[in-house]
């Protein structure tokens, strides 16, 4: 069983142009769709879809419409309730696929309910295999969220706790990475970077910079990391070695969303037992999939890219702090 945590979730809103977004100009949009969306619920969709047990942990108000959007997803949930609603994130797309996004910033949770969502994931922990924490947190809970709640569910269920991904960025993931040490974290170039403190855009070469990066925090303060690099492919870091996969060559739909299906097939390998380049290789193929639908649209494994994907293994030397 995999279990997801989206703490600040949104109704996905994602809109097709006939042509390039042009700010300050009135647009017609071709298409238009609405998903119920947070990484989180993503995650748990794509596992779903594979036909591997899922549960998604979401704060919902009983009146809020993505409710509805949510339960349309079939999805095994664990609702909060909550008094805010959901907020909306918008996707532009062009026809030549690039993509705009518009992130709104979601409803505060108030202390009372940050307990009760903290309450609801740790029960809903129990006899999981993964524990995935997704996502911006909402409005009102400290930065330290995510590390509190993986200490809670840790000390609740001891050796039988499961294990811990985290795709976050920003101050919350700085926060995980410096007391919690997960077992996973899922950080794309830019996340990466920002983790320890360094510019992206001063890189020469993203492969290199992205190494000694991911390096420097496994295995001493995350067990391994899944580096996604967009259309480059992804990086995995492990105690045991580091593997670089190539993205297949694919016609891009739109690319948000991609990231969530690069860790559920990940997590998919893993529950089968697969081997690191295997389960890189998988996520990629996930990713790749994800990118070739359009919106947040969950890829199914019917989806996944003809042929093999190319894993190298990196000759890196095992940094122990
Ligand atoms: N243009 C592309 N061509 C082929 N594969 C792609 C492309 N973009 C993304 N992918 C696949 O999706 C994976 C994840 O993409 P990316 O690194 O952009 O994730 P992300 O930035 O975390 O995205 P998000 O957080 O929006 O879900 C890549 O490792 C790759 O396998
Ligand atoms: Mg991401």
């Amino acid at each position: 069983m995999i279990v997801t945590l989206t703490a600040n979730p949104s109704a996905d809103r994602a809109v097709v142009l006939s042509e390039a977004l042009q700010p300050g100009e009135v647009q017609r949009a071709l298409s238009s769709r609405e998903d119920a969306g947070g990484k989180g619920v993503n995650v748990a969709r794509v596992v779903s879809a594979a036909g591997a047990p899922a549960r998604a942990v979401v704060p919902v108000n009983a009146h809020d419409p993505y409710r509805m959007l949510l339960e349309d997803t079939g999805i095994a949930l664990d609702v909060i309730e909550v008094a805010g609603r959901a907020r909306a994130n918008l996707t532009i797309t062009d026809p030549g696929g690039e993509t705009t996004k518009v992130n709104l910033p979601g409803a505060e949770l108030s202390a009372v309910e940050a307990e009760a969502l903290v309450a609801g994931v740790v029960a809903a922990s129990q006899g999981a295999t993964w524990l995935v924490l997704a996502g911006s947190l909402p409005p009102g809970v400290p930065v330290t969220f995510y590390a509190d709640l993986i200490d809670a569910v840790r000390e609740r269920w001891g050796a039988a706790a499961p294990l811990i991904a985290v795709d976050a960025s920003g101050p919350a993931l700085s926060a995980v990475i410096a007391t919690a040490r997960p077992d996973l974290i899922k950080p794309n170039h830019e996340e990466l970077a920002e983790l320890v403190g360094e510019d992206p855009a001063a890189d020469d070469d993203v492969h290199d910079a992205a190494v000694r990066r991911a390096r420097s925090l496994v295995p001493g303060r995350v067990a391994s990391a899944l580096v996604t690099l967009g259309a480059d492919g992804a990086l995995l870091f492990t105690a045991e070695g580091t593997w670089r996969g190539r993205a297949p060559r694919i016609q891009v739909a739109s690319t948000v969303g991609a990231g969530d299906s690069s860790l559920a097939g990940y997590l998919l390998a893993d529950l089968e037992g697969a081997s690191a380049p295997d389960r890189l290789a998988r996520s990629i193929a996930y990713g790749a999939a994800a990118a070739t639908l359009p919106g947040t649209q969950a890829p199914t494994p019917g989806d996944l890219p003809a042929g093999p994907i190319a894993v190298t293994e990196f000759p890196t030397p095992i940094a122990t702090s």
